[in-house]
């Protein structure tokens, strides 16, 4: 028996967290088993290189061990929690996942997309998402909304450059494979991007019941 993995992809700010629970709680009353976990992190070891790549610090992170770290808090998350939940055939929701290493590492760092393609392999092997949904929004919204959260952390200090950079790195990914990702307008009222997702479940009802 093999799983759904869903992944939400999309700047700070989009909405994914807060979607991401919406699209849970639609799943469950269907009887559906759904795991809820992100990235970097999902398991105590991995939570604990998220806090590193997070903390803004006085020592520039190279954007080599930026990645490194990515990468090695996603091979403890697919050890501990995302292989043996797919393995029994629970539906993954993931907030965040590899488009963010292509977006923010790729785009935003400016790092080799070849690079990334290899690490991917090597620590993925073969699992990939089966659904993205990418909430796009633009920068400066995006920007804002993470700020009104309050304190600011070591990528949301980069500046617009960056964010440009990420956003368009999404969006080409998700041109380049439009059956994997649904694109969400994110800069709507939240009950339209709610429904633009409850449109979505009758497919991935269909997906996640095989
Ligand atoms: N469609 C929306 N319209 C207005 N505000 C929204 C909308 N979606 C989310 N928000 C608000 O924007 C803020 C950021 O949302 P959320 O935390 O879900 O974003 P995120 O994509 O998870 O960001 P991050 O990548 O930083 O974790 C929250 O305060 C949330 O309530
Ligand atoms: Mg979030």
């Amino acid at each position: 028996m093999t799983g759904l993995f869903i992944t939400l992809e999309g700047p700070e700010g989009a909405g994914k967290s807060t979607n991401r629970d919406y699209l849970a709680e639609r799943l469950r009353a269907e009887g559906i088993e759904v795991v809820l976990t992100r990235e970097p992190g999902g398991t105590p070891l991995a939570e604990r290189i998220r806090e590193v790549l997070l903390a803004p610090g006085d020592e520039q992170m190279n954007p080599d061990t930026e990645l490194l770290l990515v990468f090695a808090a996603r091979a403890q998350h697919l050890a501990e929690v995302i292989r043996p939940a797919l393995a029994r055939g629970a539906v993954v929701i993931c907030d965040r996942f590899t488009d963010s290493t292509y977006a923010y590492q790729g785009g935003g760092r400016g790092l080799s997309l070849e690079r990334i393609a290899t690490l991917e392999t090597f620590v993925q092997g073969d699992v990939r998402p089966d659904l993205t949904l990418l909430f796009d929004l633009p920068v400066e919204v995006g920007m804002a909304r993470a700020s009104a959260r309050g304190r600011l952390d070591r990528f949301e200090l980069e500046g617009r450059a960056f964010f440009d950079a990420v956003r368009t790195a999404f969006l080409k990914r998700a041109e380049a494979e439009p059956a994997r990702y649904s694109l969400l307008d994110a800069a709507q009222p939240l009950a339209q991007v709610q429904q633009a997702i409850d449109a979505l479940l009758p497919k991935l009802l269909e997906r996640a019941r095989g």
